[in-house]
Formats: structure tokens, C-alpha cells, sequence
């Protein structure tokens, strides 16, 4: 054999995955072998024989103990509760009177955290939009990325293979309006979101944390209400007129 190709497959953790081959009839007396590796498939992990007209297979590996199943119709290969660390490239054998390959490269993924957003903006500005400066964040890991969606459309992401550091994305907006920011974490197998309640971040941007400033605090808080209902208010007026 030669120029195999690979097949690719991205997996959540914890799943029951089957290592498909395609094929529908597999000769009844041929050698089936599986192997495995996290970058080269040299540990044998499957090897099922024909002795004397009898069916003899093992699972000799200490690895995947009793996680593993083959199909001997097919040679595919079904792996129970699949971690990150079963992540590598699996090979098939199949022995008649010659030897045929397949190979397999399985990426195994933890579901994406939820991402976080948080006001960065660290003066307490007169303007109250000035001082609302969204921050999305979320714990990076795998082939993560980051992005801003305003309504339906991305304006924004970043990823980096750097997994150690958590990944950062301000919303970059000088004047958030009243469309719908959402926040999106995402890897291959999952997706994790977060909405943007301008709202709340308003009125997060007003808190004072010391209690020796109660009184003007209140105010800057009563004052932020009324803000904000008349912002809502002037939201709502504007949908309005683009509905009328
Ligand atoms: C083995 O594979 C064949 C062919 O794909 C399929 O029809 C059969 O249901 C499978 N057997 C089991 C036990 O999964
Ligand atoms: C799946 O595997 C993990 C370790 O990777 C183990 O902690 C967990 O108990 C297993 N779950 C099941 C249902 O076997
Ligand atoms: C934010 O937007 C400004 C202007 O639109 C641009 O120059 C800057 O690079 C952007 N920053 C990020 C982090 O995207």
C-alpha cells in the first residue's frame, strides 16, 4: 500500500466513539489488527485472528482496558467514554491475502467554558456610555476562539495556541447601540455564549465601593436609572419607527 489517506475526527470527551471504516463485508477469515499512538500508531491495540476456524480476539492494551469494540463485519472500532488523552493516530489492518491500511487521526475536545463579561472600563466617567467598555473573556484551551456577534453578523475574534492564558476580547465599540451583542466561545465540538446585558454593565459602571460615599453614590445610581429608562425608552421609540 501507499499515499493512505487520513481520515479526521473532532470528538467531545466522555462520548462512545466509533472509528468507521466504510466497508460492509470484511472477509470472515481475515486478520484484523488496530493500533494506536498519540503521533504515531505503534502500539497494538486490537488484534483479532482466525485459529483453526475460530475467532480469537484481544484487547491487550492497558490503555483502553475494556473501552474497546470491533466490529468484525465492518473493522470498525468503537472506543467507550473517550478521553483527551485517547487523542492520537489510530491505524487499521486488515490481513487476507494481502495487507490493507486505514488511518485515522482523532482529536478528542473538552466542551468550551462559558464565556464572561465584565465592564473594564476603570474611570467612573460622567458619561455614563463612556463608561460602559465591555470586556468578554473565557479559559482558553484547544483550538478556542473568541467572538463578538452583533445580532447575526461576527465583528470580532481572536484564539491563541497559548492555552495556559485566558483569551481576552473587548467589544471595541465606542457607542454600543441598541442592537444585541452576544458573546461566543467555541471549539470544535462545542459552543458556550454569552449576552450582553448593556443594562446591567451601565449600572455596574456606577457602583462605588465605598460606603463613606453612600449618599452621592445613591444619587449617581438614581440618576443612572432614570438614564437608562429613558435610554430604553428612546431603544424602544427607535425599533418602533423601524417596524413602522
Ligand atoms: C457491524 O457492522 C455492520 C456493517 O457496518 C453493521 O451492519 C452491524 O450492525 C455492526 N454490528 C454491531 C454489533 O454493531
Ligand atoms: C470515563 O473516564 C473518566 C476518566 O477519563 C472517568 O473518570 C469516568 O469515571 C469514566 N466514566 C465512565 C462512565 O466510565
Ligand atoms: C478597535 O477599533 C479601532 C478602530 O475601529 C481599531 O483601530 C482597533 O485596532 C480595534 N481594536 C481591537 C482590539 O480590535
Amino acid at each position: 500500500y501507499s499515499g493512505e489517506e487520513v481520515v479526521r475526527l473532532q470528538e467531545l470527551e466522555g462520548n462512545t466513539v466509533t472509528i468507521h471504516t466504510g466497508l460492509t463485508g470484511v472477509q470472515s477469515d481475515a486478520h484484523i489488527l488496530w493500533f494506536y499512538g498519540p503521533e504515531n500508531a505503534d502500539i497494538k491495540i486490537v488484534i483479532s485472528l482466525i485459529i483453526r476456524g475460530e475467532i480469537i480476539t484481544d484487547y491487550d492494551s492497558e490503555r483502553f482496558r475494556d473501552r474497546l469494540q470491533l466490529n468484525r463485519t465492518s473493522g470498525s472500532l468503537t472506543i467507550r467514554n473517550i478521553s483527551r488523552e485517547d487523542s492520537g493516530v489510530y491505524k487499521l489492518h486488515i490481513i487476507t491475502g494481502s495487507i490493507s491500511v486505514w488511518s485515522f487521526s482523532v482529536d478528542v475536545y473538552t466542551p468550551v467554558s462559558k464565556p464572561v463579561i465584565r465592564n473594564q472600563a476603570e474611570k467612573r466617567s460622567v458619561s455614563l456610555r463612556e463608561s460602559c467598555s465591555p470586556l468578554c473573556s473565557v479559559e482558553n484551551g484547544k483550538d478556542v476562539s473568541l467572538s463578538w456577534y452583533e445580532e447575526k453578523e461576527r465583528i470580532s475574534s481572536i484564539s491563541s495556541s497559548d492555552s495556559s492564558e485566558r483569551l481576552y476580547l473587548p467589544l471595541n465599540k465606542t457607542n454600543p447601540d441598541c442592537s444585541t451583542y452576544t458573546c461566543v466561545a467555541a471549539n470544535p465540538v462545542s459552543t458556550q455564549t454569552a449576552q450582553l446585558d448593556i443594562t446591567e454593565l451601565y449600572l455596574k459602571a456606577v457602583e462605588v465601593p465605598e460606603s463613606a460615599v453612600l449618599i452621592p453614590a445613591g444619587l449617581i445610581v438614581a440618576l443612572s436609572v432614570l438614564f437608562l429608562l429613558y435610554w430604553t425608552k428612546t431603544c424602544k421609540q427607535q425599533g418602533k419607527k423601524y417596524i413602522l
